[in-house]
């Protein structure tokens, strides 16, 4: 069958990898893809946000089935697009991706669905949400309420920072339409954990766990990014708090959303801080993670188009998922500068210089005249599994080393917690 999947970053080219081993998939897309798609799919230049030359292709190149990676053309409605035009696609449809669009709307619903989550206030207008700084504990949260590519988000101890922040957001405009709205919200003081899901409305299939690295720097210091590193499994989510999570959050959730006529079909993915051995929700993503994925289906086992088909046709009660017992480790090479200013166009070495159980997973990367080249933050996902997290993270390690460009930079600690944890005695 002919697949389009629609995306370009690290998560697109996991997810192009692994469907490339389908072999029920005679042809693949990818728009728009990067450098990395196009080893095993035809990229479409296409942007992932123009919903409409979406459906137009699908329907031109008679594509049976299409999967959308990314937030923004989920939250404008390309599921509700093509299911009105005939067309199977995998992902929610925009009201259900509201989740991740609008985090006062998930408030509201984690409220309804009596979730544990931080306290919270809306602002619509300046002066109420600078007055409450006068009276709110802190440290806390600012949110912006709409998409803003991760840096909607503040967490500080300072009110001049927050007041600057929330100023920013609201008058100046910073993250456009999307900080028109914020929420302020208590501090949560605990350990982040990621929890996946594959749901199809009313039940749900929980992927392996996995976890990633939001700071920039080492040490998990400096801004908040789209995620630095990843590893899979994550030793945080242990057996027990995998069933409260599942009990407490996921399944009051799915439910909530089909009472509210906002059924969720795709990957649900829960950001929570585990709080005195309790998750409490930080935000729902309406989609895989990104670098959470690579890892991810690098330990997949299985023709992922059937879990993603499954979930699409609203029946994913005979998905039985399968992962392998290696660990996998994902480090984030990004441009110099990421995630503020950073240039692009840089020639990328080595990328054919590591192999085994390690693989070099594309993200803002492109062709130029033949040559790879830097496009994006970040760049590439180094990817490796071994039998520890010890030997998979040296592995990673090792194939980065090898690769070289203008200003890149990683994290040399990627891992650190699952690696401590797993070298303390049980
Ligand atoms: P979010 O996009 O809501 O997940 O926020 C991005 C990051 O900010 C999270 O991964 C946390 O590291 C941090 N964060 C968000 N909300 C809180 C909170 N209530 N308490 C502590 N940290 C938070
Ligand atoms: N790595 C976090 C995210 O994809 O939102």
């Amino acid at each position: 069958m002919k697949v389009l999947l629609v995306g370009s970053g690290g998560r697109e080219h996991a997810i192009a990898w692994k469907l490339a081993q389908s072999p029920r998939i005679s042809k693949l897309f990818c728009a728009p893809g990067n450098a990395g798609t196009a080893e095993t799919a035809q990229n479409i230049p296409i942007p992932a946000e123009d919903i409409h030359s979406l459906l137009d292709f699908a329907k031109k190149e008679k594509i049976d089935f299409t999967i959308i990676g990314p937030e923004a053309p989920l939250v404008l409605g390309v599921v509700d697009l093509f299911t009105q035009n005939g067309l199977r696609i995998f992902g929610p449809t925009k009201a259900a991706a509201q989740l991740e669009g609008s985090k006062i709307f998930m408030k509201q619903m984690l409220v309804k669905a009596s979730v544990p989550t931080a306290q919270y206030h809306t602002f619509t207008a300046l002066a109420p949400a600078l007055a409450h700084l006068d009276t709110a504990q802190f440290p806390l949260v600012v949110k912006a309420d709409g998409l803003a590519a991760g840096k909607g988000v503040l967490v500080t101890a300072d009110k001049k920072e927050a007041a600057d922040f929330i100023s920013a957001s609201m008058s100046q405009k910073m993250f456009g339409e999307s900080g028109e709205k914020i929420i302020i919200e208590q501090f949560l003081d605990g350990e982040e954990a990621s929890y996946i899901v594959a749901s199809d409305g009313q039940r749900f299939v929980p992927l392996a766990s996995a976890q990633d690295h939001k700071r920039a720097f080492d040490g998990d210091n400096g801004p908040n990014t789209g995620g630095m590193g990843a590893y899979s499994p994550a030793p945080v989510v242990t057996p027990e708090l995998e069933q409260k999570i599942k009990e407490t959050i996921i399944t009051p959730l799915i439910d909530t959303m089909r009472r509210e006529g906002a059924e969720f079909r795709g990957f649900l993915y829960a950001g929570i801080m585990v709080v005195k051995g309790e998750p409490l929700v930080l935000e729902f993503n309406a989609r895989l993670g990104d670098p959470e994925t690579q890892p991810l289906l690098f330990r997949y086992q299985g023709d992922l188009l059937d879990l993603l088909e499954a979930s699409a046709a609203g029946d994913v009660s005979k998905i039985k998922l399968e992962w392998k017992n290696d660990v996998a480790v994902c480090i984030v090479i990004a441009s110099g500068g990421y995630p503020g200013e950073f240039k692009k166009g840089f020639p990328i070495e080595g990328l054919g210089s590591c192999s085994g159980n390690s693989f070099v997973f594309h993200a803002g990367t492109k062709l130029d005249g033949g040559r790879v080249v830097t496009a994006g933050g970040r760049v590439l996902g180094v990817t490796a599994s071994a039998p520890t997290i010890k030997e998979a993270t040296k592995l990673a390690y090792e194939c980065a080393a090898k690769i070289k460009f203008t200003g890149m930079a990683y994290r040399k600690d990627i891992a650190h917690r699952a690696i401590s944890r797993s070298s303390k005695p049980a």
